[in-house]
């Protein structure tokens, strides 16, 4: 038995990590946001897992636009950071875990999710910049090795909020039956709300994200039962990127523990939100 002993859920906009990558994280524009991911990190920093789940979005970078996988896995032994146009930010590669993400592949396929296969990958913003949430300064490495799990959110239609929970649920299962006694952190990344481009380029709804971060806790088959047009309608056409924290939450426990949250507006064009989740159903005194 394997053990998901977290969930952190966090928005994953590139100009956190480039604020990061040059030193600019006291100047007082983005303070406030990485004040807010303070108490997440000191947390996180202590539970360090055996393994990590990351479900993100490639947005173009790591694979062409033409072919868009609606879930997908990386096999690979290490995943490179890719060049997104300005060269490869300065983090580590990221180290993956062969024999554990094939125990999934198949769990899942058994479970009638057809998931592509990447053997190689190239991880983007929507991969890197979550785990400079979680870890600032990373050193040669990670804290741990990363397993990525990919959703279309970028080309419609996008998988449904539902499927993507159910997602979760098969992962959560697929965890629990891998041998070894792993615990295993996850993390869904995206969101909050936001658009991008188009006729309501800089749209945000802090009404539905709020919504959004309490239910996610509480309530998450409220937000599996929304469709992908309300959450682009309520979220932003980029804003659909919160399906992917319902992957998250339905790998963990019915009843889980909010260590952490936190919500700033804005980061780039975007409602950056964070939440960590405890998952540990019997938890050290
Ligand atoms: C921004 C947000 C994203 O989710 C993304 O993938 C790229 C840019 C932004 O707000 O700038
Ligand atoms: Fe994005």
């Amino acid at each position: 038995m394997s053990e998901v002993i977290w969930g952190l859920a966090t928005s994953h906009v590139p100009s956190i990590g480039a604020a990061m990558d040059r030193g600019m994280t006291a100047d007082p524009v983005w303070a406030p946001l990485f004040e807010g991911y303070r108490p997440a990190r000191e947390w996180l920093a202590e539970h360090t897992p055996d393994v990590a789940i990351l479900v993100y979005n490639d947005h173009a970078n790591g694979v062409d636009l033409d072919v868009v996988p609606t879930f997908a896995i990386g096999t690979a032994e290490r995943y490179r950071v890719a060049d997104e146009g300005f060269g490869r930010r300065p983090v580590p590669d990221v180290v993956g875990d062969p024999e554990f993400s094939f125990h999934l592949l198949q769990n899942l396929m058994d479970e009638g999710f057809d998931l592509t296969v990447f053997s190689e990958l190239d991880v983007d913003h929507g991969f890197t910049v979550p785990l400079s949430v979680w870890t600032p300064e990373p050193g040669d490495a990670w804290p741990c090795p990363v397993i990525p799990i990919m959703v279309n959110v970028i080309r419609y239609p996008q998988p449904t909020a539902a499927r993507c929970y159910a997602l979760g649920q098969a992962l959560g299962r697929a965890i629990a039956g891998y041998g070894g006694a792993r615990t295993v952190g996850i993390l869904g990344t995206g969101g909050m709300s936001h658009q991008l481009a188009g006729a309501r380029a800089g749209f945000i709804n802090p009404t539905f994200d709020h919504m959004f971060l309490d239910a996610i806790e509480k309530e998450p088959q409220k937000l599996a039962a929304l469709s992908r047009e309300d959450y682009i309608r309520q979220a932003g056409s980029e804003g659909i990127e919160l399906i992917m924290w319902l992957v998250m939450r339905g790998a963990m426990n019915a009843e889980v523990r909010k260590v952490h949250s936190a919500y700033h507006v804005p980061a780039s064009n975007t409602a950056a939100g964070l939440a960590l989740f405890d998952n540990r159903t019997t938890r050290p005194s």
